[in-house]
């Protein structure tokens, strides 16, 4: 069994070869250009944790945690077209440094691309694991929609959030997991853990990206900090601010989203701070990791296998980037 950080090194080197052709080269070099640029690659890895808590990983498995990641890299750069993000990894976004119409491409064929790797799957398992993927790409989608549509909307409720979030975000990491875990021939019933283990984790996953667009260190994020709050995100920060700030605070929090003034991030960080929005992020994220290791030791294997999936799920909601 290897560690957390080991697996990472281990795909990384293996990821980190072309996988489009060269021409033409206009449609094929943003998205190098891109892959490049690395990312924590935390579903393909949780695709090959999934494997080695059941089994030795299969060769297979390698060729499934590719297209995930290659899938991951896809929603990105849609997303920062949706989300006008011109900043991530560090590096100006796709959209931004090669036109939105070639950014568009680069992540269809991508998400493309993603497909032929996952028809390297042994054919006994290819149609299981194709069903779980697409059913996770749609939901994908269906998150993504949502995100927009609550832009226009004054707040939402904390359940449409988490049921938001869980659709854009954790479904895939939960589908990481289960999809290596069939590979290493879980029973159903473990299946089913690991896949809750990764939602709920998945959930504060999200949490912490939320928490860290808005209180993160500009120079480890990679991100451009107060991103969601300029597109008026319905975020739990926002959503919990609307609930505890001041008559007054509220106020300003409606003006400051339909106005849009040059200091807005910094006008709405302050009544975040004010209202102790990192309590309740922390508060929130604990009790989806509690849920998630419940789903951990609930499955059945020796606990000491395990060990890594804990690493994993202590770094996700501590990470700064
Ligand atoms: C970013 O995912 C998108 C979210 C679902 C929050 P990651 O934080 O895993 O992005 P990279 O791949 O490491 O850059
Ligand atoms: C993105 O959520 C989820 C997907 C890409 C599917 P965010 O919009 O919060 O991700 P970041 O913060 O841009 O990475
Ligand atoms: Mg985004
Ligand atoms: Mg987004
Ligand atoms: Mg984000």
């Amino acid at each position: 069994m290897r560690t957390f950080k080991e697996l990472v090194a281990d795909f990384g080197e293996r990821f980190s070869v072309r996988h489009f052709p060269f021409t033409p080269a206009t449609l094929y070099e943003p998205g190098e250009y891109f892959l490049s640029w690395g990312g924590k690659r935390i579903r393909p890895v949780m695709c090959l944790m999934g494997n080695e808590l059941f089994d030795e990983i299969r060769p297979d498995t390698y060729e499934v945690a590719t297209a995930i990641e290659l899938f991951h890299n896809f929603t990105l750069i849609h997303d920062d077209i949706m989300d006008q993000a011109a900043l991530r990894r560090g590096m100006e976004t796709v959209h931004v440094k090669y036109g939105t119409n070639t950014a568009l491409l680069t992540g269809d064929v991508m998400m493309i691309q993603a497909y032929e790797y996952l028809n390297k799957i042994d054919s006994q398992y290819l149609h299981r694991i194709l069903q779980l993927f697409n059913k996770t790409a749609k939901e994908v989608c269906e998150g993504q929609q949502l995100d927009i549509d609550f832009e226009k909307m004054n707040t939402v409720s904390l359940d449409a959030y988490l049921n938001m979030i869980s659709l854009k975000t954790s479904v895939l990491l939960a589908a990481s997991l289960e999809i290596g875990a069939i590979l290493g021939g879980a029973s159903e019933g473990n299946c089913r853990h690991i896949y809750e283990f990764g939602k709920h984790l998945g959930i504060a996953f999200q949490i912490q990206d939320d928490f860290l667009d808005a209180f993160g260190d500009p120079e480890k994020f990679g991100k451009e900090v107060g991103g969601d709050i300029r597109q008026n995100k319905k975020t739990f920060l926002l959503l919990y601010a609307m609930e505890v700030a001041s008559t007054e605070q509220k106020q300003r929090l409606q003006q400051l989203m339909e106005q849009n003034p040059a200091d807005k991030v910094a006008q709405v960080l302050s009544i975040f701070k004010a209202c102790n929005v990192d309590a309740w992020a922390k508060e929130l994220k604990e009790k989806y990791l509690q849920t998630a290791l419940q789903h951990l030791e609930d499955i059945a294997v020796l606990s000491l296998r395990k060990k890594p999936l804990q690493e994993l799920a202590a770094f996700l909601i501590q990470r700064e980037s």
